[in-house]
């Protein structure tokens, strides 16, 4: 049933490509994002005031991803919400105000709560959830699915990957309606979006280094990742990937935070991870891994191929193939799941069972 694979997160991470790929295929159309399964209307795209979405663990990470683009790209504020702080604080929702809800079991207690007090509200509900027919896509009046297919493993990967194909659908869509994306724009995001699956898999085959690489980290005791913008929001995941399957302590800061506080942490030998993709904030995350460096900190840095000057800070670099800035997340992460997985097995750890986790947590 694993295909062969010692555990199903392995299986899952090289079903990402296709996971990607079936996110994405049926939602282009003669270069053009079609999405009128959720049959909004382009006068109720332009009348969004702004966009809240809620969500919990992972699914919040893309969440904060998707903050980035759509505020960037479309132009629309998006305030990015933890489920269970979301439903207990009295949250106010402004007219118009679109709520979008991201799960992977799509039974997650706190998000789907969150979704019922939402359009109790009476605000418009967008659920983007990977299991058809589960609680969350009943309760929210709109539903993307992305088709990854089922996930096993407790640790979430394609699952993960499938939601920011969904959410750069959702963002591009909404910013051509608004007149933020010319034509030639989006035939050239959407040429970017169908090299992701290939891009892939070219980093999956680098797994034999990232696994040495982790081998050296088995005896960690902290990691912090750190990066900006879209950068920190992949930083957010790579460190919850290696910290609930490795049992190693480790945060993710945004770069220009650390120096408030928590650098006083790094010591001789500490793993920063530090993602650098983003060309705007680039020289900015290079002094930040400066910083690190002279504290004594080991540098593992993920960026684009061509930035290879950062090897003269960096200890040890991964690089992703070039893609729109926009979408580096869905390459980027690739690496540090692998991370996290390979961690885990070369400590021995039953890698899809983690101590303490459950696949869909339907207790609040
Ligand atoms: C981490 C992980 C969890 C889930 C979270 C939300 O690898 O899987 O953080 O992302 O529990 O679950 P769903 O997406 O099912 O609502």
């Amino acid at each position: 049933e694993k295909g062969g694979y010692d555990h199903f997160m392995i299986k899952e991470i090289h079903e990402e490509p296709k996971t990607v790929r079936d996110t994405l295929n049926p939602r282009i159309k003669n270069d053009k994002v079609d999405i009128e399964e959720l049959g909004m209307s382009d006068e109720e795209i332009k009348s969004i005031s702004r966009i809240r979405i809620v969500a919990c663990g992972s699914a919040y990470h893309t969440g904060v991803t998707a903050k980035y683009v759509f505020e960037e790209m479309a132009r629309i504020p998006v305030e990015v919400d933890i489920a269970s702080e979301f439903r207990y604080r009295n949250p106010i929702l402004q007219e118009n105000e679109l709520v979008i809800a991201v799960s992977q079991s799509g039974e997650t207690a706190d998000t789907k709560e969150a979704v019922r007090m939402a359009r109790a509200m009476g605000n418009m509900t967008l659920a983007i959830v990977n299991v058809v027919g589960s609680s969350i896509a009943r309760e929210a009046e709109k539903v993307m699915y992305t088709w990854a297919g089922p996930e096993i493993s407790v640790a979430t990967t394609k699952a993960y990957s499938a939601q920011l194909i969904a959410f750069y659908l959702l963002a591009m869509k909404f910013a051509e309606v608004r007149g933020l994306l010319g034509e030639d724009e989006m035939k050239e995001l959407i040429k970017d979006l169908k090299m992701l699956p290939e891009q892939i898999e070219m980093l999956l085959g680098n797994k034999e280094r990232i696994q040495k690489f982790a081998n050296r980290f088995v005896a960690a005791k902290d990691v912090f990742f750190i990066g900006r913008g879209i950068d920190y929001a992949i930083s957010m995941e790579g460190s919850l990937k290696l910290k609930e399957i490795s049992y190693i302590h480790s945060e993710a800061y945004a770069a220009g935070e650390l120096k408030h506080g928590t650098i006083s942490l790094i010591e001789e030998g500490t793993l920063v991870a530090a993602v650098a993709t983003q060309d705007s904030v680039y020289p900015k995350t290079v002094s930040n891994i400066v910083e690190c460096k002279t504290r004594g900190a080991f540098i593992l840095a993920v960026t684009t191929v061509g930035n290879e000057d950062i090897e003269k800070v960096a200890d040890y670099v991964m690089y992703i193939p070039q893609t729109n800035r926009y979408f580096t997340n869905s390459l980027a992460i690739i690496p540090l799941q692998l991370f996290g997985y390979y961690v885990s097995v070369g400590k021995g750890y039953d890698v899809d069972h983690p101590r303490n986790l459950a696949k869909s947590v339907t207790v609040e």
